[in-house]
């Protein structure tokens, strides 16, 4: 199994590119489901998370091709409504299927996704949904079912928590029902944005975008279409978090930094310079009068939707906040177990005490961490042993980095470029 080896204490400098977002390039391969025809998606990030959906899409009978950044992928003639076992394991956004399977088909299948390292994640709001548009669910030998007897309908559909892939699931479920869906506490989240910006070129009727109120009218048809994915704005936060911990200035490019406003009020309280471009970010450590990085100052963050602090930086955050001056606070809303990084953080020296859904960060100098071998637990988990690697000195092994292949294109390669010491090796 692949590690990856860091030789940490190296400074970050120059520009970083960052890819199509993993989270907005699930949902629209999803939605490729709704209407035969051929789709292109341009910007789609070349992930393991991808290609599972992609595999998924070819297992529904879809066929696809990749070029570049861009996929085409063929929906005309589907052979089946189910997304077996095998893949929803690997990947439990393979539920998105759900809603436009019930809207093309009528009938979708899907293994119900088990709790996974984060936390219980349960679909409960997605079932819901469906069934208010008149769908009827049940649950059998692990799977979930959803049927309609002709069309679905529209209904006011309520949300508990501004669930993400919950909204973007009944979208994809309403844009064909009878009459008007409304969709209320949705999450506004920025793929969102981008999954109704592909949907209404397909033909959809969807006002409110951006806000917690979604109205969805109706339409008889739908048509093939062409879609861009948003720049990944965890990608990008997780690299100028990265600079933060090790020092140096990095550009970050071909993203959206008004995806990212409470990250980079953070990263300006605690004393970097962040300047926001158009398309870009310059995310630099101040120098003091030796040419060294000077401490930067903890804070406080509590994750919370959009566009609040995103949960997907956070673990990224606190290995920054372990080697600021001060106490830093950080509160979990959304997961309920999303520390699973500290323990391994605490190998390379942090001090950390976890109370609940709250983490305690005692900040200790940036030279004082030492590197360790550490395990990934996950997807950000895993970016947050990268970034605490890269500033730690002397040697970080990270093994079971296969979760970080999940959601970073081409991660180690993007930091060797701008000079950390950093190798993936096979054991
Ligand atoms: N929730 C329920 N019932 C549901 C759905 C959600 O109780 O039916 C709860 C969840 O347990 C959680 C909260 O609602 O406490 C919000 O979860 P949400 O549904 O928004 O999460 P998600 O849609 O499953 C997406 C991202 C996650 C990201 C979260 C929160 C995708 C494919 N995944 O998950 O991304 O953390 O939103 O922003 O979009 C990642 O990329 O590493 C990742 C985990």
């Amino acid at each position: 199994m692949d590690k990856i080896r860091i030789n940490g204490g190296r400074l970050l400098q120059g520009s970083i590119k960052v890819s199509g977002a993993k989270n907005a390039a699930l949902p629209l391969l999803a939605a490729t489901l709704l209407t035969p025809g051929t789709h292109t998606l341009h910007n789609v990030p070349d992930l393991r998370d991808t290609r599972t959906m992609l595999m998924l899409l070819q297992t529904l009978g879809a066929t696809w091709e990749r070029s570049g950044g861009s996929v085409q992928i063929n929906t005309t003639d589907l052979t089946g409504a189910e997304a077996p076992y095998d893949l929803v394991k690997t990947m439990r956004a393979s539920v998105l299927v759900l809603g436009p399977l019930l809207t093309r088909t009528g009938r979708a299948r899907v293994s119900l996704p088990g709790g996974c390292a984060i936390g219980a994640r349960p679909i409960n709001f997605h079932l819901r949904g469906f069934e208010q548009l008149g769908a009827v669910t049940h649950l059998e030998s692990g799977y979930v079912e959803a049927r309609v007897e002709g069309m679905l309908t529209g209904n006011t559909i309520y949300f508990d928590i501004p669930s993400v892939t919950g909204t973007e699931n009944v979208l994809m479920a309403s844009v064909k029902a009878s009459g008007t869906t409304l969709i209320r506490n949705a999450a506004k989240e920025p793929e969102v944005g981008n999954l109704i910006d592909m949907l209404t070129a397909m033909g959809a009727r969807i006002e409110g975008r951006d806000t917690d109120c979604l109205t969805v009218t109706g339409v008889t048809s739908l048509q093939a279409t062409e879609a861009t994915i948003i720049p990944d704005r965890i990608e990008a936060g997780t690299y100028a978090i990265a600079v933060g911990a090790t020092g140096g200035e990095l550009e970050i490019t071909d993203c959206d930094p008004s995806h990212l406003p409470v990250l980079m009020e953070k990263l300006r309280v605690i004393g970097m310079t962040i300047e926001a471009k158009k398309n870009s970010i310059i995310a630099s450590c101040p120098l003091n009068n030796q040419g060294h990085s000077c401490p930067l100052q903890a804070v406080d963050i509590t994750t919370m939707p959009y566009p609040g602090f995103p949960t997907d930086l956070q673990a990224q955050f606190m290995a920054l906040m372990i080697q600021c001056n001060g106490t830093s606070i950080i509160h979990e809303t959304i997961f309920e177990n999303r520390f699973m990084h500290v323990a391994e953080l605490q190998r390379l020296g942090a001090k950390i005490n976890i109370d609940g859904a709250t983490a305690v960060v005692s900040g200790i100098a940036r030279n004082k961490l030492i590197g360790a071998p550490m395990m990934a637990t996950d997807l950000r988990a895993s970016a947050s042993l990268v970034i605490a690697g890269l500033s730690a000195s002397g040697i970080t092994e990270i093994s079971r980095i296969y979760h970080l292949e999940r959601g970073y294109e081409n991660m180690v390669e993007k930091l060797r470029h701008v000079g950390a010491e950093i190798e993936q090796i096979t054991d």
